[in-house]
């Protein structure tokens, strides 16, 4: 099935047709910058154009930075304040014109991930996290989603988890990949002492460097990296909205 993927993120917005069989793009990937400030208004005004490009008539699945129940946005680490408890579905309906689903960005890659990337057959309890911007985090038990799980915004040494072991913050405070893996490596430990997961997912941008961080990380569950890359959000939205065909 072909399904129009859109992926909002904090500067840019991408969507592409999916082809959900094989977890594929089936169309070129299109990119347009967020507006600033990322208003609800002006952000469904780009995923409408971005559904007028593709000349989409049909259902989308679109993913937010940010934690999504039942359609509505109820929080907003990264994105316009404005968002907390919009009903992102609605607006993104009346703006496309077609049935929407909404979900957590981080979700979506691991959706992407669990059916064909690093967690493909994997039973059990698997974590994907998503390190960039901020930390993303869903959750799968055999195979099935927990959504909204946040797991970025643990509270570590008296801090948001997310200002030590994002990508961003690794960047900003400049720290070496020693540095940054100690302490994403007490990111992991504390979720083992939550919930004993037995796979943990590393996505986000930074996961092509896997090979320079992971000698730096220790914990006592398996680590992958994560393998969709950059396709990984569009896939998951448009596998999220399979159910709206
Ligand atoms: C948000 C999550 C989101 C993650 C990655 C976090 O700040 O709270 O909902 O999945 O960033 O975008």
């Amino acid at each position: 099935m072909e399904i129009l993927g859109i992926d909002i993120g904090g500067s840019g917005i991408k969507g592409a047709i999916v082809d959900t069989k094989h977890g594929d793009f089936a169309s070129d990937r299109i990119r347009i910058e967020t507006p600033q400030p990322a208003k609800p208004q002006a952000v469904a005004e780009v995923v409408a154009r971005i559904s007028g490009h593709f000349g989409w008539k049909a259902a989308i699945g679109c993913t937010f930075p940010a934690v999504v129940q039942h359609g509505v946005t109820l929080s907003a680490a990264n994105v316009d304040d404005e968002w907390i408890g919009t009903d992102a579905k609605t607006l993104l309906e009346t703006h496309t014109g077609n049935p929407v689903i909404v979900l957590n960005d981080a979700d979506a890659a691991g959706i992407a991930e669990m059916k064909f990337g690093a967690g493909r057959n994997r039973r059990g309890l698997v974590v994907i996290l998503t390190l960039g911007t901020g930390v993303g985090s869903s959750l799968f038990i055999n195979g099935q989603l927990v959504p909204n799980t946040e797991f970025g915004h643990l509270i570590i040494r008296g801090k948001d988890a997310e200002w030590r072991t994002s990508d961003r913050a690794r960047q900003a405070k400049d720290y070496s990949w020693k540095a940054w893996g100690k302490r994403l490596s007490e990111h992991l430990q504390y979720m083992e002492a939550l919930i004993t997961p037995d796979l943990f997912i590393i996505g986000g941008g930074v996961s092509k460097k896997f090979e320079k961080f992971f000698p730096h990380v220790h914990c006592d569950t398996e680590i992958v990296p994560a393998q969709l890359r950059n396709r990984a959000g569009i896939v998951g939205a448009g596998i999220a909205a399979v159910d709206l065909m």
